[in-house]
C-alpha cells in the first residue's frame, strides 16, 4: 500500500521516518507497527500524541521489499513530494527519525550520533522560512539497541523545551 501520513495536520511537531514495514503496508498507516508503539510512547512522555500535536510521515511511501534500507535512488524518487509536504504542514519543528530521514533531508552522510542533541534550519524551495529541525535515534534502532534510549530521552527533553519556548 502506499502508506503517506498519520496524526492532526495542523500540529506544531512533524516526525519523519523512514519507509513503511510490513505493518505499515498491511494497513496503509505510518508508524503502525513495533516501533510506531515505541514512538507513542516516546511522545508520550514529553506530552505529545499523533492524535493532537504531531504528524508523522515518512521519506520513502512504500515498503522496500524485505525492510531493506530505500537506496537513493528511491529517497531521490519521493524527495520533492516530501519537501512539498513539509510546505504544506508547515510545522514549528521537524524531528527526522534515523539515518535515512537525516540523510535525505539534511544531504550529508554524517552519522545520526553525531547530528542528534543540536537544532538545524532546513530549507527547500517550497518553504518562505527556514524550519528548526533535529535528528534522533529512530524507534526500530531503539528496540535492537535499548542502551541508547537513555540518548533518544535527553532529545525528547530537548523537543520538549523548544516547543515550550516557542
Ligand atoms: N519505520 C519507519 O521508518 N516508518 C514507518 O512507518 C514504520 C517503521
Amino acid at each position: 500500500k502506499t502508506v503517506f501520513a498519520d496524526g492532526n495536520p495542523k500540529a506544531r511537531v512533524m516526525i519523519i521516518g523512514e519507509a513503511p514495514g510490513a505493518q505499515e503496508d498491511i494497513q496503509g498507516i505510518p508508524f503502525c507497527g513495533p516501533s510506531g508503539i515505541l514512538l507513542d510512547k516516546m511522545l508520550a512522555a514529553i506530552g505529545l500524541s499523533r492524535a493532537e500535536s504531531v504528524y508523522i510521515s515518512n521519506t520513502v511511501f512504500w515498503r522496500p521489499p524485505g525492510n531493506r534500507q530505500p537506496s537513493r535512488e528511491e529517497t531521490s524518487i519521493c524527495l520533492p513530494l516530501v519537501e512539498k509536504h513539509i510546505a504544506l504542514i508547515g510545522p514549528r519543528l521537524i524531528i527526522l527519525s534515523g539515518g535515512t530521514a537525516a540523510t535525505t533531508l539534511l544531504n550529508n552522510e554524517v552519522s545520526v550520533s553525531r547530528l542528534r542533541g543540536k537544532f538545524y534550519d532546513y530549507s527547500n524551495i517550497y518553504l518562505p522560512a527556514p524550519i528548526r529541525t533535529a535528528v534522533t535515534y529512530h524507534p526500530s534502532y531503539l528496540l535492537r539497541s535499548p542502551g541508547q534510549k537513555r540518548l533518544a530521552w535527553s532529545d525528547l527533553l530537548l523537543f520538549k523545551k523548544l516547543l515550550e519556548e516557542s
